[in-house]
């Protein structure tokens, strides 16, 4: 077991504040002296309606959501609202769908199964190393949303302007950069987030969705999946993940305090910088991805050798920079940098590659 806390480079579930799991730990017997943790009370209880009430307002806070949009937090994952998605709003039994990764394919496989999906654009052609232009979306106005996935957080991509689709509504999934910058929720009609990455502990999916959106589902839509249904009960149809939504509430208060969604935008940028200006120079490591679609979040990186990369990754690991390797789907070294990665993390992962690339000359 690591004796000191390592900078943990995971996509996934990933790092917290320390801040955060500090405060937990204080708490995790008796919460606020209720005399228990948060993780044995009831989740109708006042006490626990007091942390959800308050983790609910903060996030309607930072992300500016408009009065018209509800906000839910499910469970299931983002997996869950590939289908979830298409079983209440595919309402024309036509979707657009932009495969632009691993993630956005699979939400394309589960749409199909309710109509009829259109490819608006895939980067399949270059292994996923770009995103495609406005342009070069084919758009088809009949149908019920556009799906995209906003970061690929396999490929080290991410989308740096929002599709204009006209009317019809988009439908983003943002597990990989939710909570990182500013954007206007207004311009969506669906927006959902696994919350492992940058809100909290896995268990957890923040939905915001447009009101009017609501009540369209399918007649043998399971009521754990009607967004209807989740609205009415304010996420609370059955037992919500307390735990993790008490998390997520920390997590949220570490962001207003470090700045809101502009002071996340501003130490993201510092991050990937250091790393993205040292893979231009490099000779060693080379970045796959397309220089205008990188990701702030996830950077994938390859020696071009197999052997010199699993070298890197042990080597890595013994120097505390862990969970460093690739998806196993594409493999090479993936540093994923989200909100709660100190710039120290970084600037070392650096230092330890400048070093690494010197040796292996
Ligand atoms: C962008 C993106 N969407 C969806 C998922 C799937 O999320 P979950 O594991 O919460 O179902 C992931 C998981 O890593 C992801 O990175």
């Amino acid at each position: 077991m690591a004796s000191e806390r390592v900078y943990n480079f995971s996509a996934g579930p990933s790092m917290l504040p320390l801040e955060v799991l500090e405060k937990a730990g204080s708490e995790i017997t008796n919460f606020n002296g209720s005399g228990m943790s948060v993780m044995e009370m009831s989740h109708r209880s006042k006490v626990f309606i007091d942390i959800y009430d308050e983790v609910k307002s903060n996030m309607k806070d930072l992300l500016k959501v408009p009065d018209n949009y509800s906000i839910l937090f499910l469970q299931g994952g983002g997996s869950l609202q590939f289908a979830m998605a298409p079983m209440n709003i595919m309402t024309t039994g036509k979707a657009d769908y932009a495969i632009t990764g691993n993630f956005s394919n699979i939400a394309y496989k589960e749409g199909k199964k309710y109509g009829t999906c259109n490819v608006a654009a895939s980067s399949a052609d270059k292994n996923h190393t770009y995103i495609p232009s406005q342009s070069e979306l084919k758009l088809d106005s009949e149908a019920s949303y556009f799906y995209y996935c906003d970061n690929n957080t396999i490929y080290g991509t991410e989308w740096k302007y929002i599709p204009e689709t006209g009317s019809v509504p988009l439908v983003c999934d943002m597990s990989s950069n939710i909570l990182t910058r500013p954007f206007d929720v207004s311009k969506f009609g669906i927006i959902f987030a696994g919350a492992q990455k940058n809100m909290g502990p896995a268990g957890v999916t923040l939905v915001v969705i447009r009101n009017d959106l609501i009540g369209h589902e399918r007649p043998y839509t399971p009521i754990m999946m009607s967004y209807k249904e989740m609205v009415e009960k304010d996420s609370m149809y059955n037992t919500p993940p307390c735990y993790s939504i008490y998390i997520l509430g920390l997590v949220l208060k570490w962001v207003k305090k470090n700045g809101g969604l502009q002071g996340m935008q501003k130490m993201k940028v510092e991050r990937s910088k250091i790393l993205y200006d040292y893979l231009e120079e490099s000779k060693l490591f080379k970045s796959p991805v397309r220089p205008e679609d990188r990701s702030d979040m996830n950077v994938p990186f390859v020696t071009g050798s197999d052997e010199l990369d699993k070298k890197f990754i042990k080597e890595a690991e013994a120097a505390g920079l862990v969970n460093i390797a690739g998806h196993r789907s594409v493999g090479g070294m993936r540093a994923s940098i989200y909100n709660a990665m100190p710039i120290e993390g970084v600037k070392k992962l650096v230092e330890f590659m400048k070093d690494f690339e010197l040796k292996n000359k």
